[in-house]
């Protein structure tokens, strides 16, 4: 049973990932700047629901395990221990992913098909980077809590 959530997980994960990955390549690589406000104008709204689902999922998923192997306890009786430590770790990057996102979309769907003021840019430009590799750290976390897991 906890497998099939470890596999949700993990798919979530690739897709959240996925995602993010494709639509930075597309911002940096694309340089046709008309081609490129169309493809955000008619990809933006759906990449957005897109990713909201699969970080609930993970939300969702990552919290069941959280609980199942005990990580309540392992923080609160043994917060020195290495599994402590990356859990920690990883929740922190979790939780600044989330208010970023939070932050991104907020400012994506605001400014829908009208013009972003210098802030606006500022910002959404910012929380997309730091997402993107904040990505790619917590890869790194993920495989050191599962190597601690045994
Ligand atoms: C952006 C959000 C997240 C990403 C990208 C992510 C990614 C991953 C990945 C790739 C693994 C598998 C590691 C491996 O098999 O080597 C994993 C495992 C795990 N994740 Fe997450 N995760 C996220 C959020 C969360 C959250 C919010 C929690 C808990 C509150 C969580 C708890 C766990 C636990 C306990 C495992 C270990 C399960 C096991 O190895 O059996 N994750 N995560």
């Amino acid at each position: 049973m906890i497998k099939a959530v470890l596999y949700t997980h993990i798919l979530a994960a690739t897709a959240w990932i996925g995602g993010s990955l494709l639509l930075f390549a597309l911002g940096v690589l694309l340089r046709d700047k008309t081609a490129q406000k169309q493809v955000y104008a008619h990809l933006g709204p759906l990449y957005g629901y897109f990713e909201t689902f699969w970080l609930i999922v993970l939300w969702a998923t990552g919290l069941t395990m959280f609980f199942y192997y005990g990580f309540p306890g392992v923080l609160s009786h043994a917060p020195d221990s290495e599994l402590a430590k990356l859990m920690h770790v990883k929740l922190m990057i979790v939780g600044a992913l989330t208010l970023l996102t939070i932050l991104h979309m907020t400012i994506a769907f605001k400014t829908h098909g009208i013009e972003r003021t210098k802030i606006q840019n500022i910002l959404s430009r910012g929380s997309s980077l730091a997402i993107f590799l904040l990505n790619l750290v917590i890869i790194w976390y993920a495989i050191g809590i599962r190597d601690a897991l045994g």
